[in-house]
């Protein structure tokens, strides 16, 4: 049987880079949620529809073609056949993703295409990385972690990312991200039985280790 990997948590909590980790000294594939409500969200700008009208962005959803790896080696985002891996991480698609991300026919949609990848996939074990896979997408996984840091971690991790852009604008975009974000889904706080790593005191390496400790104790 498949083992399932559910990771949730807040952005900057790192659970992009240590879940992508974790999968691939598992052997496990490798599904980053979040790449897809960008990809959609890129795909709305795209076709000049406005991210804050959800009728435009339901019809956006029906020309959607999209293909997301789950390769943690080879991972990639196409959208209609372009290569969008690096674009769906520019601050104008940050912006907008949690307008595209409230609309319910979204969720259903992606949450359906999520569990078609997570029911075929041909590795052991999958590792699913967002804010709603321990209570929505996957609330049955092997495994269910919540990810978390605190919000000055999370800042400063996510300005060194974007290495360029003022800390403070990161720090902003950052929390308002966060804040409308749980307004549609509780990643704050652990459902029951979802185990928390909170890596605030730990570097990348440890958190990755902290996160392999708690698949191999519940698998
Ligand atoms: O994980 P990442 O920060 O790349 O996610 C981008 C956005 O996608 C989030 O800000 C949120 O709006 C949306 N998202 C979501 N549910 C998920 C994963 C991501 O609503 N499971």
């Amino acid at each position: 049987m498949t083992t399932v990997v559910a990771v949730d948590g807040p952005a900057g909590s790192g659970k992009s880079s240590v879940s992508k980790a974790a999968a691939r000294r598992l052997g496990f594939a490798y599904l980053d949620t979040g790449a897809a409500y960008r990809a959609l969200a890129w795909h709305v700008a795209a076709s000049g529809a406005d991210a804050s009208h959800a009728s435009s962005v339901i019809d956006a959803l029906e020309s959607f073609d999209y293909s997301i790896g789950t390769d943690p080696d080879g991972y990639a985002v196409h959208v209609g056949g372009t290569d969008v891996t690096a674009a769906i991480r520019e601050p104008r698609v940050s912006s907008v993703v949690s307008l595209i991300a409230r609309v319910p026919e979204v969720r259903a949609h992606l949450t359906a295409l999520f569990r078609s990848i997570i029911a075929s996939t041909d590795r052991p074990g999958i590792i699913v990385e967002g804010r709603d896979i321990t209570t929505v997408v996957a609330p049955d996984a092997t495994v269910r972690i919540l990810l978390t840091a605190s919000e000055e971690a999370r800042m400063a991790r996510r300005s060194a990312e974007l290495a360029g852009e003022k800390p403070a604008d990161v720090g902003e975009q950052l929390k308002k991200r966060d804040q409308a974000d749980s307004k549609v889904v509780d990643f704050m706080t652990a459902a029951e039985g979802v185990t928390t790593v909170d890596s605030t005191e730990l570097d990348v390496e440890q958190t990755i280790q902290a996160v392999l400790d708690v698949i191999t104790n519940s698998a």
